[in-house]
């Protein structure tokens, strides 16, 4: 949006320049008017806009044709000001004013102008006969006023047109050389037609019409107002009305058709109009199909088409995270986590919030991450829906068979190399009665790990490979480098649990190490076959994630050491009553 609009007044001398600014200012004709008036700047609570608005007289007595040159490039619309009564004056809009104003300008880099036809108090009949054609020879002109500064007549609405003009200009929108709107607003406009068309059956009834009305422009339509949209549609199109409703066709007559509607739409569009324009051609029938199984229908077949590779990439990340394809709503907790920003762009491309008429498309997303573990730690519980759980251990650990195994996929059978996998997985945990999301993310380092920021993450998972005498040495030192003072709980699994169980190098044994640093025991994982006890552990990284005041020791794993403790004991038993025993044969 802009930060202020300059209106600059030109025209020839004494048609009423600075007349017409001193009645908007002092709301009463002037009877006697300096050459020129001082720059005015209306303060933006007042302008129907809200934007500072500056607006700037001229005078040819007073000015050289240098400081009118300025003047006209620091413009962002100039109110080209005729005397209603004096042909000569409108004559010169054409041969002067507007070649002085836009003569050098590039089509597309014009400045938009209004004609402003005063003394309209002097004139029984309208101007409009004779300032028609210069219209249609200029497209830079955006309108055309009739007003009187001496009876006030449209004063304020002139400079509101002005304001407008540089706000919501519609060369963006309509090409009035062809006479038909631009390729990019007829996409925004189809975009804005599905993303209305909430039961997909490609007609807009009043009902979809009035919520796309409410959430634009916060009121619906009166229901004269809808009737007698539906007949200018019906009396201009063929095909612009089915069923007592809007299709496509006709949504586009009504934009095109209406200067002024579609000035109000264009702000509607705007937001989506990012998302719709730098469409890349091409994509071919399989991004379709992979659009169509999320249940993505509102993209008529040319948007499918036409859908950008970045945008599509993503869908496809969320294709392969999410367990199922139909649960769209997994694989946003997912993007909403790794992308907030992105994540809004899309829900704002799928039409959210209009389609679910929420406050903001910001609360959607908050939910599901932004809440600060600060409060965490308080309450003691987190309400939290979203948990990421980092999965870190060597190499060759089957860190990716047990991020896929979570979303019930098999990585053995398959015989695909890991890097075919996505890093991140989403599914969704039982815990109690409540369900929670849960990210596991996949880090793939070599034997020295991670930068301070790689370690952050709800919960940890450190995996080691229970059959290789190598692999807790590398578990143990990541976490006493990152997790040992830290408030992210961690969890150690020893994968592999199908293999024999090897001695590990580390000083201690796995189950040793737990113990002295309070953490639960390892728990053992096979891929292979997927038992319940292999995903009891994905609820249990969430619960360690939900809990992190206990920092991974609860109840269960009391009653572990318990039994370690009475273990040991009975070794220790045991061990004395050997050494005894051989004492006694010595
Ligand atoms: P320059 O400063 O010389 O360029 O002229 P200007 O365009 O600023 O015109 P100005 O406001 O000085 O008005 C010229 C004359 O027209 C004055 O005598 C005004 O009183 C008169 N005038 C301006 N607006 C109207 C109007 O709406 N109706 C009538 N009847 N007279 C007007
Ligand atoms: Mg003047």
């Amino acid at each position: 949006m802009k930060q202020d609009v300059r209106i600059l007044l030109l025209g020839e001398p004494k048609v009423g320049k600075t007349s017409l600014i001193m009645s908007l200012v002092g709301e009463e004709f002037p009877e006697r008017v300096p050459p020129r008036a001082e720059e005015i700047t209306i303060p933006a609570d007042v302008t129907p806009e809200k934007v500072p608005t500056h607006i700037v007289d001229y005078s040819e007595k007073e000015q050289s044709d240098e400081v009118l040159r300025d003047e006209i490039v620091k413009a962002n619309v100039v109110c080209v000001v005729y005397d209603v009564t004096n042909e000569d004056t409108i004559e010169k809009i054409k041969t002067k004013w507007i070649p002085l104003v836009n003569g050098d300008a590039e089509k597309g880099n014009k400045v938009p102008i209004i004609l402003v036809g005063n003394k309209s108090d002097l004139r029984s009949g309208s101007s409009m006969e004779t300032i028609l054609p210069i219209m249609n020879q200029f497209s830079e002109i955006e309108t055309c006023v009739e007003c009187s500064a001496k009876n006030l007549k449209n004063i304020s609405e002139l400079f509101y047109y002005a304001q407008k003009a540089v706000l919501h200009p519609t060369a963006p929108l309509y090409d009035p050389e062809d006479k038909q709107l631009k390729p990019a607003c007829v996409r925004a406009l189809s975009r804005i037609f599905y993303i209305s068309d909430q039961d997909n059956d490609r007609i807009l009834s009043d009902a979809e019409l009035n919520s796309f009305q409410k959430s634009c422009f916060g009121n619906p339509l009166a229901p004269q107002a809808l009737e007698d949209v539906k007949t200018v549609v019906w009396k201009n199109t063929s095909d612009g009305v089915q069923d007592n409703g809007l299709t496509l066709n006709g949504r586009k007559h009504r934009a095109g058709g209406k200067h002024r509607a579609a000035g109000g739409k264009h702000r509607a569009a705007g937001g989506k109009h990012r998302a719709a324009g730098g469409k890349h051609r091409g994509a071919g029938g399989k991004h379709r199909r992979v659009l169509m199984r999320f249940g993505l229908v509102k993209f008529d077949e040319s948007e499918i088409c036409s859908i950008e590779p970045a945008k599509l990439k993503v869908f496809m990340v969320l294709k392969s995270c999410c367990v199922n394809a139909e649960s769209v709503a997994c694989g946003f907790r997912l993007s909403a986590y790794l992308d907030v920003h992105r994540c809004l762009e899309h829900l704002g491309y799928l039409g959210y919030p209009i389609l679910t008429e929420q406050e903001s498309q910001t609360a959607a997303v908050t939910d599901a991450v932004t809440r600060e573990k600060d409060v965490d730690l308080e309450k003691r519980q987190t309400q939290r829906s979203a948990f990421l759980c980092k999965v870190i251990g060597p190499r060759g650990t089957g860190k990716t068979a047990f991020l896929q195994a979570f979303v019930g996929r098999s990585v053995l059978s398959k015989g695909n190399a890991s890097s075919a996998f996505s890093p991140y997985v989403i599914n969704t945990v039982q815990i109690g009665n409540q369900e929670k999301y849960l990210i596991l993310n996949e880090v793939d380092v070599e034997m020295e790990f991670l930068k301070a920021s790689d370690a952050a993450c709800d919960v940890a998972c450190l995996m080691y490979d229970a059959s290789d005498p190598h692999s807790f040495d590398y578990c143990a030192s990541i976490y006493k480098q990152h997790y040992m003072d830290g408030s992210v709980p961690c969890v150690l699994v020893a994968s592999k649990a199908d293999l024999p169980e090897a001695k590990q190098f580390h000083g201690m044994t796995p189950a040793e190490f737990c113990y002295k640093h309070r953490l639960p025991p390892p728990l053992p994982f096979c891929g292979l076959t997927l038992d319940a006890a292999g995903s009891s552990i994905y609820s249990r990284l969430a619960w360690a994630a939900m809990h992190p005041h206990l920092n991974g020791s609860d109840l269960s794993s009391a009653s572990f050491w318990l039994r370690v403790a009475l273990g040991s004991a009975v070794v220790a038993v045991l061990g004395f009553a050997v050494y005894r025993a051989v004492a006694r044969l010595k």
